[in-house]
């Protein structure tokens, strides 16, 4: 037997809604995978503006819920069940996507299941290269968020080995492109710039890799902060800032910390496979060196494609497919998001 299951996304900035088919035994089959994002609404505040997002999610909800049964090819009354995130993310928007996840469910009467967007970011990746090995690892790094997980059940069975206790990764690098005056976010010029340079240029500091630090924790305030003074200095002396320098090498501070505890957490665990996903898996430094010291260590590396590691509805779509395929029990129409939900 198969179900349609639609997944909707509003934690952030993107207003997502995906659609995947799961047939008994067999992984998600994405249908569709519709994003609208604000980006450029926030672009000129260097940061999201929640009042903002809310505003677009509730703008974007319905014709991306329209579009997506277009993409998919189906009727909106072909749907099984709808997922819907329920944390962490930003309240007002979080609370737009779960009011029209409600709505949906009522109108169509299927089961809705509130969902968690950090385990979607790990489900995500069966759309693209099936079933996830159990126990796999995951090092998910994003704007929100830098967690080493183990996944023992990616609905039910995650667990934190280690997180940042600053700045996330993605956080770093929209705050070191500010500095260098490159647009936001950060991530896809600061890797575009660090193509021209050089990344032993300077040495940046590792955060968290000293002796005493916990082994799977991670900090990048240190680093931002380092790259923000390098630049004043360099200002102050009235030289011009070499930008591809500067971006290689933050780019490969942050790139050699995350794969280096990534490998090590899969080491010391004896956790033989682990998914990268998150808006800063797309960074080309870290899928580079992560390829190369997993397969130094005989760890098989997962990274879905870049459309499906940043914020989308298909992700949620694909994580609400595993729960009900597991029988997981339906969220009551009077559920509330968490804004700070754990994994
Ligand atoms: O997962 P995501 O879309 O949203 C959150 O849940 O945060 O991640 C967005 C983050 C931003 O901080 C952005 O600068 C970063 O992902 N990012 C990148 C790249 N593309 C996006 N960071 C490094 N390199 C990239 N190519
Ligand atoms: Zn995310």
């Amino acid at each position: 037997m198969s179900r349609i299951v639609m997944g909707i996304e509003t934690s952030c900035d993107e207003t997502g809604v995906g659609i995947v088919e799961i047939a008994d035994g067999q992984a998600p089959r994405l249908l569709a995978d519709e994003v609208a994002s604000s980006v450029e609404q926030h672009a000129r505040f260097g940061g999201v503006v929640p009042e903002v997002a809310s505003r677009a999610h509730l703008e974007a909800m319905e014709p991306m819920v329209r579009r997506a049964c277009a993409t998919a090819g189906m009727a909106l009354g072909e749907l099984d069940a709808i997922a819907v995130t329920a944390g962490p993310g930003l309240a007002g928007a979080l609370l737009v996507g779960v009011a029209a996840a409600k709505a949906y469910s009522a109108a169509l009467d299927v089961p809705l299941y509130g969902v968690n967007h950090l385990a979607g970011h790990v489900a995500v990746d069966t759309l693209e290269h099936g079933p996830l090995p159990r126990p796999c690892l995951s090092l998910l790094v994003s704007g929100g968020h830098t967690q080493l997980l183990r996944v023992d059940d990616v609905a039910s069975g995650i667990t934190e080995l280690g997180s940042t206790v600053d700045d996330a990764a993605g956080e770093a690098y929209d705050k070191v492109a500010r500095v260098l005056g490159l647009p936001y976010p950060g991530g896809p010029p600061i890797d575009k710039a660090a193509r021209d340079g050089d990344p032993d240029a300077i040495a940046f500091p590792r955060g968290m890799t000293g002796p005493s630090d916990a082994a799977f924790d991670f900090s990048f305030s240190g680093l931002k902060t380092a790259v923000a003074r390098w630049v004043e200095a360099a200002e102050r002396r009235g030289e011009t800032i070499p930008v591809g320098d500067v971006c290689a090498s933050f780019q490969e501070a942050v790139a050699d910390v995350l794969t280096a505890k990534a490998v090590s957490a899969a080491l010391r665990t004896g956790v033989d496979t682990l998914v990268i996903s998150g808006g800063v898996a797309a960074n080309s430094r870290l899928a580079a060196l992560a390829r190369q010291r997993c397969a130094e260590a005989g760890v098989e590396l997962r990274v879905p494609r870049p459309r499906l590691c940043t914020d989308n509805g298909a992700m949620i779509a694909a994580l609400g497919a595993h729960v009900v395929a597991a029988g997981g029990k339906p969220s009551g129409l009077d559920f509330s998001p968490d804004p700070a939900l754990p994994v």
